[in-house]
């Protein structure tokens, strides 16, 4: 299968942040990426912009070196990174100042798409997207790129709306939650509306429970500092598992388009039941053979922070009313697996007599590794022993059914940034959607706070504390296995 490649107009992205972590490790790679791919225009400029000084050949250096080691062998060769680089520029500039901001603008095409990447702390978000107007770089068609965090709360997140309000319209204000850009993700949409077959069973009537699992085995040594104060919820519920569940459980948008998609998605979450007590486990890893523990990861002997959750949420309306939706993740559990999977009821009566051990249909969408789909389904156990039933998998890896495309899996951040330029703001977080969010998490938070809470310890390697597998066997339930 040829993959087909949509030719983006000609822009100017400037990447705040330009020498920074994300830059060198994902946005520039992904660029890269839709550069071999032959989709960026032959006179579109990355401009990197930070503090420091550097010209543009030590810039073209810096991402040259994050290249080779960011993107795999495979899919690097010198005369294509040679080409590729040859598109950047560097130019510094004082986020907070006045220093380099007349340079910037100078550099910049008229008539061309101008993108702005602030991949930077969210301080540093009002201070750009004000000297950006200021200076008149920014022109009405000009977009800016956010990262998370966005706020870490509704106040702070409320601020953070109102002061990026006070230079840029919605329509050009991009908040990236990056699990929007997986292909899987985008695929449950696909799933869901590209078919007749999910949809009328997609609802309380047929389905027992969703799970939605993201399991990492990572800790957080060497970003404890942030972590510490974000935790789990703030790190991952709020925006990652929040905008999956979103795709999950919203209704079919009119058009896919991305005020009917976002629509539909804010409503999601604005039906969402508050949690109780007894519906949330918080853990935290603990030391395992020479592996440090979180408390000597976040360097804060007396961190409350957790490093897991898992939950029960309930969409109150008439689609989902008692449907749980199960919510699982955390960091240095058995393997790296995220996945969503709706558990299907037992059909209303077994015309077979009782089937011991029976376990009905489930569909899985495996978001990574091995991205793909999976249902399980019931059939005849093969041989003359009588009506035995099994279940078997219909499974389709996306690899394998699609070929050298489907092995090709884009990384979320070279859809998003072209996304960016061509104006679509789908796969991005409205502004009230953000809000909406934080006012469901904040008063979990204040909760734990409040009652000075402590995450339960569990294994590094193992699948959570015990709590956690309580949480669903006292619903007659269980969490599928992290593998
Ligand atoms: C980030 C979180 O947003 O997502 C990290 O801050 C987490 O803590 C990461 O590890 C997970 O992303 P992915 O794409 O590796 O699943």
């Amino acid at each position: 299968m040829v993959s087909r490649v949509i030719p983006v107009d000609d822009f100017d992205l400037v990447i705040f942040g330009g020498t920074g972590d994300l830059a060198r490790r994902k946005i520039i790679p992904g660029l890269y990426r839709r550069f071999l791919a032959g989709q960026m225009p032959e006179k579109a400029r990355i401009i990197g912009a930070a503090r420091g000084e550097m010209d543009d050949a030590g810039y073209r250096k810096l991402i040259t070196d994050a290249l080779n080691e960011f993107v795999p062998a495979s899919k690097r060769d010198a005369t294509t990174i040679e080409d590729f680089v040859a598109q950047a520029h560097y130019t510094p500039i004082d986020a907070m100042g006045d220093a380099g901001w007349k340079d910037l603008a100078a550099l910049m095409r008229p008539d061309v798409i101008r993108a702005f990447y602030f991949s930077v702390g969210p301080r540093l978000f009002g201070p750009l997207a004000e000297r950006l107007h200021d200076h008149k770089i920014a022109d009405d068609d000009s977009r800016i790129v956010v990262e998370k965090p966005f706020g870490r709360d509704l106040e702070s997140a409320r601020a953070l709306n109102k002061v990026l309000a006070s230079s840029f319209d919605e329509h050009q204000i991009y908040r990236i939650d990056h699990y929007l850009g997986k292909e899987t993700v985008q695929n449950l949409m696909a799933v869901r509306f590209g078919n007749i077959l999910f949809e009328p069973l997609w609802n309380a009537q047929y389905v027992d429970h969703i799970q939605i699992t993201v399991a990492e085995t990572v800790g957080v040594g060497g970003r404890g500092g942030y972590y510490d104060k974000s935790g789990a919820m703030r790190d991952m519920i709020q925006n990652h598992l929040m905008q999956l569940l979103c795709l999950i459980a919203m209704e079919p948008p009119s058009h896919f388009d991305p005020d009917a998609v976002r629509d539909e998605k804010l409503k999601v979450i604005r039906a969402l039941d508050p949690v109780e007590r007894d519906e949330i486990v918080r853990g935290q890893y603990r030391a395992d053979d020479g592996s440090p523990s979180y408390i000597e990861d976040s360097e804060n002997p007396k961190s409350t922070t957790e490093s897991f959750i898992a939950m029960r949420v309930h969409v109150s309306n008439w689609r989902w009313k008692g449907t749980p939706i199960y919510l699982r993740t955390g960091k240095k559990l058995r393997a790296r697996a995220s996945e969503i999977a709706v558990v299907f009821k037992d059909p209303p009566h077994s015309i077979f007599g009782p089937q011991e051990g029976r376990r009905g249909n489930v569909l899985v969408i495996r978001l990574q590794p091995d991205e793909g789909m999976n249902l399980r389904v019931t059939i005849k156990e093969p041989g003359p022993g009588g009506m035995r039933l099994i279940e078997v998998p219909l499974d389709m890896s996306f690899a394998e059914a699609l070929g050298e495309e489907g092995a090709d899996i884009p990384d979320a951040y070279e859809r998003l940034i072209m996304d960016v330029i061509r104006g679509n703001q789908t796969l991005f977080m409205r502004g009230d959607e953000v809000e909406a969010a934080w006012a469901w998490t904040d008063p979990i938070i204040a909760a734990w706070e409040e009652r000075g809470d402590k995450p339960k310890p569990y294994d590094a390697g193992s699948s959570g504390p015990e709590d956690a597998l309580m949480l669903l066997h006292k619903d007659g339930r269980r969490w599928r296995e992290i593998k």
